[in-house]
C-alpha cells in the first residue's frame, strides 16, 4: 500500500508538471492531464486514510522515486503520455491482484483499490485516444 500511495503521489506531481511542460501535446490532452490531478489526489488520500485505519505508517520504509525520474527524462508529450499510461496500467493490474488476494477478507481496503482501478481505465485510455497506444497483453 505504501508503494501504491507513493505512485499516486508521483502521479499528482507528474500530471501537473506535464500539462505545463509538454506544449507539443494536444491542448485536449493537456487539459485531461490537469483534470486527472484531482483523481490522483483522491487516490492518494483514500490509500493514506485506509493505511491510517490499518495502523500502517506511511514513512516506515523508503520508496523508489522511479516513476518521477523517468517522467522527468521525457522530452515530448507523446513519450510522457505512453510512459505514464504504462505505469498506470501496471498499477491498475497490481490493484486488481491485490483485490483478488484480499479474497473478501478486507472489503474496505478492496473498495479503495476498486475505486482507483476503475479511474485508471480512463487515464490509460488517453494514450489510446491521442497516440493510438494500447497496453501489452
Ligand atoms: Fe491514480
Ligand atoms: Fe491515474
Amino acid at each position: 500500500m505504501r508503494t501504491a500511495a507513493f505512485a499516486e503521489f508521483q502521479a499528482i506531481a507528474a500530471f501537473r508538471w506535464a500539462a505545463e511542460r509538454f506544449t507539443d501535446a494536444p491542448e485536449g490532452l493537456r487539459q485531461a492531464w490537469r483534470e486527472q490531478v484531482a483523481d490522483e489526489e483522491l487516490h492518494y488520500r483514500i490509500i493514506i486514510e485506509r493505511m491510517a485505519e490499518l495502523g500502517i505508517e506511511v514513512d516506515a520504509r523508503p520508496v523508489s522515486p522511479r516513476i518521477w525520474q523517468s517522467v522527468r527524462a521525457c522530452t515530448r508529450g507523446r513519450e510522457f503520455c505512453i510512459l505514464i499510461a504504462g505505469a498506470e496500467e501496471r498499477g491498475r493490474r497490481a490493484g486488481l491482484q491485490l483485490i483478488a488476494a484480499l479474497g473478501g477478507r478486507d472489503p474496505a481496503t478492496a473498495a479503495v483499490f476498486q475505486r482507483i482501478v476503475d479511474d485508471e481505465v480512463a487515464h490509460v485510455e488517453l494514450a489510446r485516444t491521442y497516440y493510438g497506444w494500447t497496453p501489452p497483453a
